[in-house]
């Protein structure tokens, strides 16, 4: 579902992000302008030094874009805030000294929810990831899967408006990568999120998005927007956009080239 006749939830528009090193700048997204609607998963799918986690992390409040807009709801994003949500890459983004509930809570807590309902909130979403009896471990008893699993569980409850996921699953072994895609669209159903969802891998993409935001290599650029709404990996449309995806990020130098990783 596009809801392209509806406003946007999210506005991207001509956002450029640069760096200042020491000896120089450096431009890592160069006008870039999107939409993502209510109930979209929007992927941001290109190769590594694109702009992927910089352009997340200005749709987050992080950092700042050089020039251009990002409009959340309607309202400039001048800062983080709890209708952003962000699940990172790396398994020790939990924090270590908190139970899987604790770190669940910690948020919820820190943005005004009561304990009470912080600790409801958390036993809700912890069921619906099917971590409810490891709700007391902590992080370092986890498998990554499962402490990626405790990452997404802390972001959905916040409820936010907006999931961000910056290639939450990169990490995991092929097989927890492939359960883990099939829980997020369950989860995604069950919840109705929006997401944005930021990958390098093509079947990933096709997978988990309705959109997808092809983007050139360093600095990120636009280089076409795909509906995949419905496109199943596994029949002749999934390996028909595949190909069309392969064609438009490397021209016809990977006509034999099927590798994804
Ligand atoms: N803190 C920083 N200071 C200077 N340059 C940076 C910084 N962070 C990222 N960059 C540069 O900005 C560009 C985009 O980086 P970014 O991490 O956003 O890419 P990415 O698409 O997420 O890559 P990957 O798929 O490898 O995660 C790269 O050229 C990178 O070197
Ligand atoms: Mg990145």
């Amino acid at each position: 579902m596009t809801g392209s006749q509806t406003t946007a939830l999210l506005s991207v528009r001509d956002v450029s992000l640069q760096y200042n090193t020491a000896n120089s700048v450096v431009t890592a997204v160069s006008q870039l302008s999107f939409e993502v609607h209510t109930s979209d998963r929007f992927v941001l799918l290109g190769p590594s030094g694109c702009g992927k986690s910089t352009l997340l992390k200005a749709v987050a409040g992080f950092i700042e874009p050089t020039a251009g807009k990002i409009t959340l709801a309607g309202k400039p994003v001048c800062a983080p805030g709890p209708e952003r949500a962000m699940v990172f890459q790396e398994f020790d983004q939990l924090l270590p000294w908190k139970t899987v509930t604790g770190n669940i809570m910690f948020p919820l807590v820190a943005t005004g929810m009561a304990t009470a309902a912080a600790r409801e909130r958390a036993a809700l979403y912890i069921e619906k990831v099917g971590l409810s009896r490891f709700a007391n471990s902590y992080p370092h008893t986890l498998s990554g899967g499962m402490k990626q699993r405790v990452a997404i569980a802390r972001a959905m409850a916040m409820e936010p408006g907006i999931l961000l996921m910056d290639e939450p699953f990169a990490a995991l072994d092929a097989l927890t990568r492939d359960r883990m895609q099939e829980e997020l669209l369950r989860l995604c159903a069950d919840t109705d999120s929006t997401v944005l969802f930021v990958t390098h891998s093509i079947a990933e993409a096709i997978r988990i998005g309705t959109r997808i935001l092809l983007l050139s290599p360093h600095p990120g650029r636009a280089k076409a927007e795909l509906n995949c709404d419905g496109i199943d990996t596994a029949d002749a449309s999934g390996e028909h956009l595949s190909q069309r995806i392969r064609r438009l990020l490397f021209g016809n130098l990977v006509e034999e080239d099927t590798a994804d990783d």
